[in-house]
């Protein structure tokens, strides 16, 4: 997608000095600082200090992490230690281990001298499947997009879509899952407009969703997390759409707190909810979400601080509550998948449910 005017991935590789470049996501919407990942130590630690975040994201970057690791010793014991390094970045997107996985799968049968070269064409696969997958999400959820316009009173009107944090291409290598119905529709000539929520505590919303819509034009008011309600209820919302970090065999979706009221409140007001997941965001081994999906607990300091520019342009962080407040911060909640309209995945819309899922299982 575009910054600037220029297009861009999330993660680019540099294939002469074999190299990762990523858009360090802690500066956004303010700065946009690129910064080159050169070993497993680099790669850990944008994943874990949430350079880079959003599970397609960090799946990417986790498969070039390996890589490094790789380049500097393959032996078994690297591979594993490598392995285990990044798969404790952070615990809820299973993005991470579907591209560990994927990238030990190929190179572990290979001789000790051959698996970085391996691994590095396995990571650039990663990177261009999801662009792929992304661009497919897309289409089917414009498609669901159109029929829901077909069916308002007036099909001209403007089509008010709600999403929560950031499941754009920030999130992913390109495209987004959540996001890109949403650019297909505003590329193909559709009246849209976002409704855009913050997502406190990290503001994934307010600095990523809004940056990266602002940056391709499409229409967005950015809401606090607490007026989805209030607009689900007076019907100013047409849909809601939001991406996943995981998805049980089952349908249960875990994604940004916040999500499972927008889709409790969507389910009241009749209003679809729908979640854009590629297949890769499926945990098949796990049923259960609110029982067996790990939920990130992250710093107090995210809630009881707020970071923001100054007004001379510094980066500041301010302590908005009484000094020695004890905070509690579950980075991400379950949305049962009976709240679930419909996962929306490469392969078309697929009902939250187990025997849904089970069917896709079995055709890819
Ligand atoms: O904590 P984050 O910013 O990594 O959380 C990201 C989300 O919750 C996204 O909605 C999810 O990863 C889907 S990204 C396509």
């Amino acid at each position: 997608m575009n910054i600037h005017g220029q297009p861009h991935r999330s993660i680019e590789a540099d294939h002469s000095r074999q190299s990762a470049r990523i858009i360090d996501q802690t500066f956004l919407p303010h700065h946009v600082e690129w910064r080159e990942l050169r070993t497993m130590e680099d790669a850990a630690e944008a994943i874990q200090v949430m350079r880079v975040r959003g599970a397609p994201l960090i799946g990417a970057t986790a498969a070039f992490g390996l890589f490094f690791a790789l380049r500097e010793d393959a032996s078994d014991a690297a591979l594993q230690r490598a392995y285990e390094v990044l798969h404790a970045t952070r615990p809820t997107a299973i993005n991470l281990r579907w591209a560990l996985d994927r990238v030990r799968r190929v190179v572990a049968p290979l001789e000790v001298e051959q698996r970085a070269a391996a691994a590095w064409e396995e990571a650039l696969a990663i990177c261009e499947q999801d662009v792929e997958t992304n661009h497919a999400i897309g289409r089917h959820g414009l498609e669901l997009f159109r029929a829901i316009q077909a069916k308002k009173a007036d099909p001209a009107a403007t089509l008010n879509v709600m999403t929560h944090c950031n499941a754009g291409w920030l999130a992913t290598v390109d495209w987004g899952t959540a996001i890109s119905p949403i650019y297909q529709a505003h590329d193909a000539g559709m009246k849209v407009h976002v409704w855009v929520s913050e997502t406190r505590p990290r503001g994934q919303g307010a600095s990523l969703t809004a940056f990266e819509l602002k940056e391709h034009g499409v229409p967005y008011t950015l809401i606090v997390d607490n007026n989805a309600g209030h607009l689900l209820q007076r019907g100013m919302v047409d849909v809601v759409i939001v991406g996943t970090d995981r998805v049980t065999a089952h349908g249960d979706v875990a994604n940004k707190i916040g999500t499972y009221l927008k889709a409790l409140a969507a389910k009241a007001h009749d209003v679809p909810f729908y979640v854009a997941t590629p297949v890769s965001t499926i945990d098949w081994t796990i049923a259960d979400g609110i029982r067996d999906i790990p939920i990130e607990q992250r710093s107090a300091r995210e809630v009881t601080h707020m970071p923001g520019l100054n007004e001379a342009g510094v980066r500041e962080e301010v302590l908005i509550t009484p000094e020695g407040t004890q905070a509690r911060n579950d980075g991400f909640d379950v949305t049962p998948g009976g709240l679930v309209t419909a996962l929306v995945t490469e392969h078309g819309a697929v009902a939250a449910t187990a025997e849904a899922l089970e069917r896709l299982r079995v055709l890819i």
